[in-house]
Formats: C-alpha cells, sequence, structure tokens
C-alpha cells in the first residue's frame, strides 16, 4: 500500500480538487484506493458524497477505540471509498498531544490495517503546519504540493524545503505542481514555460484553472464523471500517471533497501 498526501500550509491552492481527481483515477485503473479527508472543512468529503457530521469518529478512531475499517464508506465509484473527515478533525493536534505514543506511531498505526484492502491511500490535508503534518511527513510515501503561480509560491515551496532540511525529512518526497494555472495571464505562461530551478522535482502534469472543476462541488463528482473530455480531466489523469510512476520508483527503492 502506498500512501500519497496532497499538502500545502497555504488555503485554496488545489489540493481538495486534485487529492478526489487523482483518487478518482487511481480507482477507474481499477486500483483499490481510499481517500482520507483530514481536512475538517470536509471539502472533499462532500464532493465524494458524504453529508453528515461524524461528530465523534475523531477521538475514537485515534484513540483505537473505534476500528478504522468502521468509518469507511463505499462510494458511488467502483474501488474508491472515502474516510469522511470528522468536525473533531479540528482538534486533531491536542488529540494527538494527549497520546502517550509519538503523532507518527498513533498514524503508522492507524494506516496499517488498510493495507490488506487498499493499493492507494490518498490524503487530502488541512491547510496548517501542525503536529499532524509533521507526522505525516513522517509516514506518507510522497507529498505533492500544489503550486499557484505566484510570486508567493516560491515562498511557500522554499519554507517548506527549509522545514524538511531542518527536521531532517526525505526532501525527495516533496513533489511540486503547477495548480490553478490560467494561460491568459502572462506571470503563469512564463512560469510554465521555464520550470524554474527553484521548484525542484516539479512533475511535468499541471492543472488548468476551469470552471469545470468548479463545478465537482455543485454535482459532487470528480470531473472524470461528468467532463471525461475536458481539458482538466485530462490533465488530473495526467498527474495521476506521473504520480503512479513516481509511487512505482518509491517501491522500487524501498524494495533495494
Ligand atoms: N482546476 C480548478 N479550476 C478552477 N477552480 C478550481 C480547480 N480546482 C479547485 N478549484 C476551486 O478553487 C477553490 C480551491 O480549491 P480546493 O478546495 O481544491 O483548494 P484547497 O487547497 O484544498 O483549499 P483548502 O486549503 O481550503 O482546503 C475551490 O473553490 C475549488 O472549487
Ligand atoms: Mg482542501
Amino acid at each position: 500500500m502506498r500512501i500519497l498526501a496532497f499538502y500545502s500550509f497555504k488555503g485554496g491552492v488545489g489540493k481538495t480538487g486534485a487529492a478526489v481527481n487523482v483518487a478518482a483515477e487511481a480507482a477507474a485503473d481499477g486500483l483499490p484506493t481510499l481517500l482520507w479527508d483530514m481536512d475538517p472543512q470536509a471539502a472533499s468529503s462532500w464532493i465524494l458524497g458524504h453529508d453528515g457530521g461524524l461528530e465523534a469518529g475523531a477521538r475514537k478512531l485515534f484513540t483505537g477505540r473505534t476500528p478504522i475499517g468502521r468509518e469507511i464508506m463505499r462510494t458511488p465509484w467502483e474501488s474508491l471509498d472515502l474516510l469522511p473527515a470528522a468536525r473533531g478533525y479540528r482538534h486533531l493536534d491536542a488529540l494527538l498531544a494527549e497520546q502517550t505514543e509519538k503523532p507518527e506511531k498513533v498514524l503508522g498505526d492507524l494506516l496499517r490495517p488498510l493495507s490488506e484492502r487498499y493499493a492507494l491511500v490518498i490524503i487530502d490535508c488541512p491547510p496548517s503546519y501542525s503536529r499532524l503534518a509533521e507526522a505525516l511527513f513522517r509516514v506518507t510515501d510522497l507529498f505533492a504540493v500544489p503550486l499557484v503561480p505566484s510570486p508567493l509560491s516560491a515562498r511557500v515551496w522554499h519554507e517548506l524545503q527549509e522545514h524538511f532540511r531542518k527536521k531532517e525529512l526525505p526532501r525527495k518526497r516533496l513533489l511540486p505542481f503547477l495548480s490553478l494555472v490560467d494561460r491568459r495571464r502572462r506571470m503563469h505562461r512564463d512560469l510554465l514555460a521555464s520550470k524554474p530551478p527553484a521548484f525542484q522535482r516539479q512533475l511535468d502534469a499541471w492543472i488548468p484553472s476551469a470552471s469545470v472543476a468548479e463545478r465537482m462541488a455543485e454535482t459532487r463528482a470528480p470531473v472524470r464523471a461528468y467532463a471525461p473530455r475536458s481539458p482538466v480531466a485530462g490533465a488530473y489523469k495526467r498527474l495521476w500517471r506521473e504520480l503512479e510512476q513516481r509511487l512505482t520508483e518509491v517501491s522500487q527503492r524501498n524494495r533495494l533497501s
């Protein structure tokens, strides 16, 4: 089982859009896939059809009183399951701090039984630096980081790299990709064309800003379900293909080491 997180401490950069659509692409390939929505805003839970609260879910789940399998629901899409966010996820940091075990051990223990059912777990992260993010940095195979073309995104990327360096985390797990790209804007076109060296390991795939993608929250479906031939559906597919390749490389490296 591989674990892929969509992460940035910056909000509104396309993490949820990419997480939902990449998960749908992986599932469409027949890969048993679980999307774990860790953001209490619950946007990906909503898109994939979850309506309700799960108020008590977080504490019981993170203290091991509810088996993780009980919180998982099926989605209308074959091979794609959802572990919806609970409102209690707002307090995950406090919950993790209360445990005697290290946060990464708590998360690792939670994730382990999922390998019996899933080949891929995709995590939609909340936009923050937190104890949760810190633990995720240690248990996740790859971090896909959406960067919206702007002078700020170079800073976001630099800060993330610095954070990984200081904490001695493997920086090669961070993979940036351009997100919400608007080709009518000069800076966006320039960044697409130049692949600045500052964004090491930038993926070739990039996600255009497209109104058809904004309809996800209304239609409550990944783009491939309602606009399969749209350019943005193609972009998410290319993103999945590239991430799949990188995940395979991680598996090969792990086998050799
Ligand atoms: N490819 C896209 N084209 C146009 N709009 C998009 C696209 N992807 C997402 N959006 C819209 O942009 C907004 C932010 O996207 P999204 O929710 O995916 O970002 P996020 O990084 O997960 O945000 P948050 O940090 O709040 O969780 C949403 O309103 C969403 O509908
Ligand atoms: Mg989000």
